[in-house]
């Protein structure tokens, strides 16, 4: 049995700013979207590659992961995505053959991912775990607010928290279930699989596997890449 990486990529990448889908542009020359998937299939526990391509983008997405030479040992696949994260992901799930038991999800917007993060993922589930998300502690100290007047209503003891990463990893099977079930708004994965009462487990996460999300975000990508051509990767 195979495990598989679904990559939703299929955002506009709003808060980036005007421009290309955010998946599509560059960092240090190379599409966001190629370095999350040699991320993915770096990893020598991923066998299967479902990237969910702009709704209108699949054929553009596909010319693009041909262009860029991607090692033949992953079975890489694209489909069209949709219109909120979890329609993209529910998309790709459809797409998995039937010999994959293992699921990672793992946002395209987070393309310097190391190949630790992910294994560990892997080998957390493979160990039995049925879900499975890397996480960091917090810098910030975080409060809850009354969105319409600021007025604070808790803080959360931060020792406590953890930020999540992708990639998310779960046994198929469960994973398939949540997205056929929960109908919430949700912004990951195993919030729908904790909607079914499946415990969920946090591993290490690392500081590399940031969400490229807002401009600054684009320097800091820029910088750690550089680091990384300088020491020889
Ligand atoms: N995503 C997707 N399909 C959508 C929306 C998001 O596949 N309809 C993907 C994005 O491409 C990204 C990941 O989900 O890789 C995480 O989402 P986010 O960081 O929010 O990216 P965007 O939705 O593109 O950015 P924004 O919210 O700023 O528009
Ligand atoms: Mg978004």
């Amino acid at each position: 049995l195979r495990t598989a990486a679904v990559i939703p990529a299929a955002g506009r990448g709003v808060r980036l700013g005007p421009g290309a889908p955010k998946a599509l542009r560059t960092l240090g020359g190379v599409p966001i979207l190629v370095h999350a998937v040699r991320a993915m299939a770096a990893a020598r526990a991923v066998q299967v590659i479902v990237v969910v391509a702009p709704p209108d983008g699949a054929t553009e997405v596909r010319a693009l992961l041909d262009a860029h030479g991607l090692p033949e040992s992953t079975d890489i696949r694209v489909v069209p995505g949709g219109e909120q994260r979890q329609d993209s992901v529910r998309l790709g799930l459809a797409a998995l053959p039937d010999d994959v038991d293992v699921v990672l999800v793992h946002d395209a917007a987070r393309p310097l991912v190391p190949v630790e993060t992910v294994e560990g993922v892997v080998a957390a589930v493979r160990g039995g775990a049925p879900a499975v998300v890397p996480g960091l502690p917090l810098a910030d100290t975080v409060k809850s607010v009354d969105p319409a007047s600021g007025a604070v209503t808790g803080t959360p003891q931060r020792a406590l928290l953890r930020a999540v990463q992708t990639p998310q990893g779960f046994e198929r099977d469960l994973l398939a279930k949540a997205h056929a079930t929960v109908t919430q708004d949700v912004t990951d994965d195993a919030s729908m699989v904790e909607q079914l009462g499946v415990q969920v487990l946090v591993v290490p996460g690392h500081e590399e596997a940031f969400k490229v999300t807002r401009p600054l975000d684009l320097v800091l990508a820029e910088a750690v890449l550089a680091r990384r051509r300088a020491h020889g990767h």
